[in-house]
């Protein structure tokens, strides 16, 4: 695992669960926001790129050390075919332009989803931003295309299908594509809807949720900064009572098929 990164059993809460050590985030806006300026949706996109690029800094500003990002959904081909094409030529000039400034701050790219079908240039695209990058140490950013989270489920179950193991969580949860990472603490939502689209549906089964009303493009550091104090002043709680988490030395009775340290 890099960046100390520890994967930890589901129920288990950060160490110092003032930062959240993974932070999860589903773009959503940019559509709107160029709709309310008159502009064409993909305007709207490229105004995102920069959106992300500035949360990536202050991520990186603040400890986070991992950011998932939901950027296309398995579900988004069903838009129409110029804002399809649109947001493609949009990721790989992103991706041309943006890899050398995310190698030089330490970014290390994992792009998650199912990555048959996708086209030549996509394709190189990804695997070039994940060579470069893959020896960097200060924040995983995972970027979630052609991603859902039932097609996560679905591939990690045939995976541990097809190693000839026991569907178990634990082997489910090793089979999953963001298992390099531990499951998110904080999944915020911008744009106003209050659903996970179809987002980290295993992984965020104890994460905290945030939904703010402010469009992706407009999502700056001043809001990310009150989605990170709204999570310091929740109760994570796993199943336990209040008073159990108040006493720091209960130990967490974990499933044994939950618990990595264990198996
Ligand atoms: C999120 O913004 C980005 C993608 C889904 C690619 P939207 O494009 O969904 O923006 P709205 O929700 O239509 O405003
Ligand atoms: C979720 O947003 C997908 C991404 C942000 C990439 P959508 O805009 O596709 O979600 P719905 O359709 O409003 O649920
Ligand atoms: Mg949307």
């Amino acid at each position: 695992m890099s960046l100390g990164l520890k994967k930890r059993a589901q129920t288990q809460a950060p160490p110092a669960a003032v930062v959240p050590q993974h932070v999860a985030i589903v773009m959503d806006g940019n559509g709107r926001w160029a709709t309310r300026r008159l502009l064409p949706r993909v305007a709207g996109h490229k105004q995102g790129v920069d959106s992300l690029r500035r949360c990536v800094k202050a991520c990186v500003d603040r400890g986070v050390a991992a950011l998932s990002v939901f950027a296309f959904s398995s579900e988004n081909w069903n838009r129409p075919a110029d804002e399809v094409s649109g947001l493609m030529d949009l990721l790989v000039g992103a991706l041309a332009r943006e890899v050398p400034r995310l190698a030089a701050d330490g970014v290390q790219v994992h792009f998650i989803g199912e990555r048959s079908g996708l086209s030549a240039r996509i394709a190189e695209g990804i695997a070039q931003a994940e060579a470069a990058t893959r020896s960097n140490q200060r924040l995983v950013l995972n970027i979630c295309f052609n991603y859902g989270g039932r097609w996560d489920m679905a591939q990690a179950a045939a995976k541990v299908v097809a190693q000839g193991l026991p569907l178990t969580e634990l082997n489910l949860d090793r089979a999953m594509a963001l298992a390099h990472v531990p499951d998110p603490d904080l999944v915020i939502r911008t744009g106003g809807e209050q659903r996970l689209s179809n987002f980290l549906l295993w992984q965020s089964a104890y994460s905290e949720l945030f939904f703010s009303d402010k469009l992706w493009p407009e999502f700056d550091e001043a809001a990310l900064d009150e989605a990170l104090a709204a999570f310091a002043r929740r109760e994570r709680r796993f199943g336990q009572t209040s008073a159990q988490r108040a006493d720091a030395a209960a130990p967490l009775a974990e499933p044994a098929a939950l618990n990595p340290a264990s198996a």
